[in-house]
């Protein structure tokens, strides 16, 4: 195996979902469904797309339908295979055989770092992937498999990104990029959520990491920042000081699917999308009915 083959990903999937609220309060937010499928599908979907074997997910308490989900699920199988439901006993059976999966609990909500580093003794002496299953990424390329081909040719650690406007520079790691080809960035700073006035451009990292192991020894001594978490962004940035990283644009089309609104437009695409659902979807959405209360408001403002 070559020093910089790419075997395994971290998804850190601890987080409390506060963004998602109420409908998190007792259920992974990881678990919300896009159209039929779990968001934290989406993410190991693209990491097996993209050549990953080995899966760590990074939980904490009331992630257990995390783990159920990726395991069989002998009863249901048993339920379909008598009911001739051959079809979805295959589709069943595919998602428990995906990849080999791990699950670390990370016991205290310290911060993306500190999940990350919790994978330390899993992931080992070799470069991984992290992928933060908020972001969706569509695109006929896995975002992920993007960053593998930069990796393995410039052999530093590689961070997706893409341009976000200028206002929404403070929900993201932002990089101060030198460019070196099209698409294609040193990354020569880096910081967490800054304000508009303080961020060097408007390339946001987008939840999707090429790592070497050298990152572990930096994440233990790296203190708590913004927000009194620690922060991979800050690690990263140490990381940078001592070996080229690299920020590549990651073509295809972004969701941000841990927040309200981003969820719901990923929802309407992908369902659009869906090839037994998209075209009785786009008919619905085309013929929308006005909703009862509009038009009750509209007949009494007539009277
Ligand atoms: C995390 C990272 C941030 C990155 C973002 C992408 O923030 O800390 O650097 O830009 O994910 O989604 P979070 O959204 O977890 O607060």
């Amino acid at each position: 195996m070559s020093r910089f083959e790419v075997r395994k990903a971290v998804i850190p999937a601890a987080g409390l979902g506060t963004r998602f609220l109420p409908a998190t309060k007792a259920s992974p937010k990881e678990m919300l469904p896009l159209v039929d499928k779990p968001l934290i599908q989406y993410a190991v979907e693209e990491a097996v797309a993209s050549g990953i074997e080995d899966i760590i997910i990074i939980t904490g308490r009331g992630k257990r339908a995390i783990e159920d989900h990726f395991d069989r699920s002998v009863e249901l199988e048993e339920n379909l295979k008598g009911s001739g439901k051959a079809q979805l006993l295959n589709q069943m059976r595919h998602i428990s055989s995906l990849a080999n999966f791990c699950y670390v609990r990370q016991s205290e909500a310290l911060g993306l770092g500190h999940a990350v580093l919790c994978a330390q003794r899993l992931i080992g002496d070799e470069p991984f992937a992290v992928i933060l299953g908020d972001e969706i990424i569509d695109a006929p390329v896995p975002g992920l498999a993007q960053l593998i081909h930069v990796y393995k040719k410039r052999q530093g650690a590689v961070l997706g990104v893409q341009e976000v406007p200028h206002h929404d520079v403070n929900r993201y790691g932002i990089v101060a990029p030198r460019t070196i080809a099209t698409g294609l960035h040193r990354v020569e700073g880096l910081i967490e959520k800054p304000a508009p006035a303080e961020a060097p451009s408007n390339l946001a990292v987008i939840g999707r990491y090429v790592l070497p192991p050298e990152i572990f020894s930096i994440l233990r001594k790296t203190k708590p920042g913004k927000n009194g978490e620690i922060q991979l962004t800050d690690a990263l940035l140490e990381l940078a000081k001592k070996s080229p990283m690299f920020a590549l644009e990651i073509q295809g089309q972004r969701y941000d699917a841990g927040d309200k609104l981003g969820f719901l437009i990923a929802t309407v695409e992908f369902a659009l999308k869906n090839p037994s659902l998209g075209p009785e979807f786009s008919d619905y959405l085309k013929n929308r009915p006005q909703p009862f209360g509009e038009r009750r408001t509209t007949r009494s403002r007539k009277a």
